[in-house]
């Protein structure tokens, strides 16, 4: 089968650079696509690390300023994989060069922000995306076919936590390349905008929009030593958010996230409370969706753990046989799957950018609740 190639770009290769090339490289080799990405070039802009980069994963070129690369005429798609503070700037330039975008999330540092990006693709006209990967993790796709399939009947409770612990030293820098997570010019916000923004794009897929929060953040650590000044600087992010929030639907919600649960590397759990039935789900256990059907016999009821792995469930029969799973970076490699499947329909691919200011929105909303201490409604 001969295929169209789709010309990446990309920009940053860090984390999200290499989770991006593998799901690249992977997706024809067990889906049957039209489209076929190609690694065209990456941008970074040390010469030598990126050349080191292009040769590990298969780009055929390098470029040391992504303004060339989004201006090359031998590229279609442009992959935004660096900080936050990057993204509007890139995915404005790659709109007025006329190239897809993919972008990593958060859509952008803020709602206006990513307002201005929305109306940049949509004036474009150019297919694009947001990186929200765990609604591709298969057993997060069947809980929304479970859900939309009305075997939970009516909501009533959201509940998702983001928890981790790797900023509890005070010596943990901020900024720089390693901790620009740390540092609000380079991030935005923090926990908001790292972890809570994926809880918020599951839970608005899972469960329909959020039309209100109250909120509170902390900020544990004051002052941390910066990367690239070397000097003790007061920290401006959150290391911590809870929030309380109400659905269109009628339910009720918590979020929790921290980088100071000690114990916690990256436990993301939902959990949602329907009429009929429940549904429990943890990133640490990701194969595994945990369902109880209160229609079930009483003598037999109990929560069920479904080993997602079997033909008939979302993704799986393009993997291994029944019974071996799949893990992390498959989220990727469905999103580019998804993607190019886009591109032949003609649909778009969710989350759009216009997708994604929904849980930007949602994520300012916390920020300002949590300064001003008031219930925050969401239009
Ligand atoms: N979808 C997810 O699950 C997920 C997970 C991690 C990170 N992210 C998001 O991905 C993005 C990148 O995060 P990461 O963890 O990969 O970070 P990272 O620090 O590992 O990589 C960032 C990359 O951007 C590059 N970069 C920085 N400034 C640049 C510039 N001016 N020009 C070109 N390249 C530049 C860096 O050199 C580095 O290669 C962030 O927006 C983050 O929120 C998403």
């Amino acid at each position: 089968m001969s295929h169209i190639p789709l010309r990446i770009g990309m920009v940053g290769y860090g984390f999200m650079g290499r989770a991006h090339s593998n799901g690249y490289s992977q997706a024809n080799h067990f889906f049957n696509l039209k489209y076929k990405p190609v690694l065209q070039a990456v941008a970074a802009r040390n010469a030598e690390k990126a050349r080191a980069f292009a040769d590990q994963w298969g780009y055929q070129d390098i470029e040391t300023d992504w303004r060339k690369l989004v201006e090359r005429k031998d590229i279609d798609a442009i992959d935004i994989c660096t900080p936050n503070n990057l993204h509007k700037e890139i995915a404005l330039a790659a709109a007025a060069n006329g190239k897809m975008i993919l972008c990593e999330k958060p859509l952008s540092m803020n709602t206006a922000e990513g307002e201005e990006m929305c109306q940049a693709v949509e004036k474009a006209g150019v297919a694009n995306t947001v990186w929200y990967n765990y609604r591709r993790i298969p057993a997060v796709t069947m809980a929304k076919q479970l859900i939309d399939e009305g075997k939970l009947g009516r909501i009533f409770h959201y509940r998702a936590m983001f928890l981790q612990d790797w900023t509890i030293s005070e010596d943990v820098p901020q900024g720089g390349t390693a901790t620009w997570r740390l540092d609000a010019q380079a991030a935005g916000s923090g926990v908001t905008g790292d972890l809570l923004a994926h809880c918020i794009d599951t839970a608005i897929w899972l469960n329909g929009s959020i039309t209100g929060v109250t909120a509170m953040t902390e900020t544990f650590v004051k002052e941390r030593m910066h990367a690239e000044t070397g000097k003790k600087q007061e920290v401006k992010i959150d290391d911590a958010a809870a929030f309380l929030a109400r659905f269109q639907n009628g339910s009720l919600a918590t979020f929790e996230s921290t980088r100071y649960a000690r114990g916690h590397k990256a436990l993301y759990t939902l959990e949602i409370n329907g009429e009929k039935a429940s549904i429990k789900w943890d990133l640490h256990d990701l194969h595994r969706l945990s369902f109880f059907d209160h229609r079930d016999e009483g003598r037999l009821r109990g929560w069920k753990s479904i080993h997602v792995s079997d033909g008939d469930q979302p993704y799986m029969k393009n993997w291994w046989v029944p019974g071996l799973q799949i893990g992390y970076e498959h989220s990727f490699v469905h999103q580019v799957v998804d993607f190019l499947k886009s591109l032949e329909t003609g649909q778009p691919c969710s989350p759009t950018f216009r997708d994604a200011l929904e849980t930007q929105k949602v994520c300012d909303a916390v920020l300002e609740s949590a300064k001003s201490g008031a219930w925050v409604g969401i239009s």
